[in-house]
């Protein structure tokens, strides 16, 4: 299991980060998510958010349209933060924000297991599920991909199983994801937020939106989200984490029948 006060995909570094850099460097990207959300509007009173962390990406206006908020986060640091930020929504009181700490997504012994999180769907039948930058965060806590791993038949265990079966255990409900693709030195191009796109392969993303090199200075990270919704039309943002670290970041969104 990961550890709490140290893991690689948040903590106490991460908030203060996103506090100085939320309304400057990250602005762009935190504008086009609060533009992404809006669109999406699931119908559900209540709404999971599966890597709440601080709320610092997220327009919290939007969670005023859900009379309940469960916040999904075992950084210890993120509860409070996050109620700091939310405060103006929390006083009002048509929101109610509950707290679960607990780990629903480290692999474990025998790799990545979808159980853990389908008994948090089920504690929660009609909630809205929203990712909020956590997919493409995951396999940093996992060692669980063979060199020789086929992706178009991943093993069990492996993320990318996982995240194929993601869509099934989230059905009948409204869901949305942002995730990182890439991420890298150099800022992708001819990124247009505005315009869904079809799915790409990572291969074809590189062609399309980085310039051609053999630098190992300028190699990007896969960040192994590839195999998620591959039918879905997802909507493309560039977020620049730290100065010259730019991630490509995916959104979909489903709403419930
Ligand atoms: C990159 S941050 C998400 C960004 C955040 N949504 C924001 O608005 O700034 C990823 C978050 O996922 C949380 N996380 C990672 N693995 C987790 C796990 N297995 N269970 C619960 N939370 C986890 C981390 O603690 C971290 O806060």
């Amino acid at each position: 299991m990961t550890s709490r006060w140290n893991n690689p995909t948040g903590g106490f570094a991460y908030h203060l980060q996103a506090l100085s850099r939320r309304n400057t460097l990250w602005a762009p990207c935190v504008r086009e998510i609060a533009r992404f959300l809006s669109a999406w509007a699931p119908p559900e009173d209540t709404i999971l958010l599966v890597g709440a962390s601080g709320g610092h990406c997220l327009d919290l206006s939007f969670l005023s349209r859900f009379t309940r908020v469960v916040a999904v986060d075992f950084d210890p640091f993120a509860p409070w933060v996050f109620r700091w930020r939310a405060r103006r929504l929390l006083r009002e009181g048509r929101t109610q924000l509950t707290w679960d700490a607990r780990d629903h997504l480290s692999p474990g012994r025998d790799g990545f297991d979808l159980a853990p999180l389908r008994a948090l769907l089920d504690a929660h039948p009609g909630a809205a599920v929203l990712f909020c930058n956590i997919l493409g965060q995951l396999p940093l806590l996992g060692e669980d991909r063979a060199p020789e791993q086929d992706d178009d038949a991943p093993p069990a265990g492996s993320y990318e199983r996982w995240l194929l079966g993601l869509p099934e255990a989230l059905s009948g409900r409204s869901w949305a994801s942002f995730h990182d693709r890439l991420s890298g030195p150099v800022r992708p191009r001819d990124i247009d937020s505005a315009t869904p796109v079809p799915w790409a392969s990572s291969e074809e993303l590189v062609r399309r939106h980085y310039p051609p090199t053999d630098d190992p200075e300028l190699a990007l990270l896969d960040h192994r989200t590839s195999a998620l919704c591959r039918d879905a039309p997802r909507v493309q943002l560039v977020w620049e984490l730290s100065p010259g670290l730019h991630h490509l970041l995916e959104a979909i969104s489903f709403r419930s029948p």
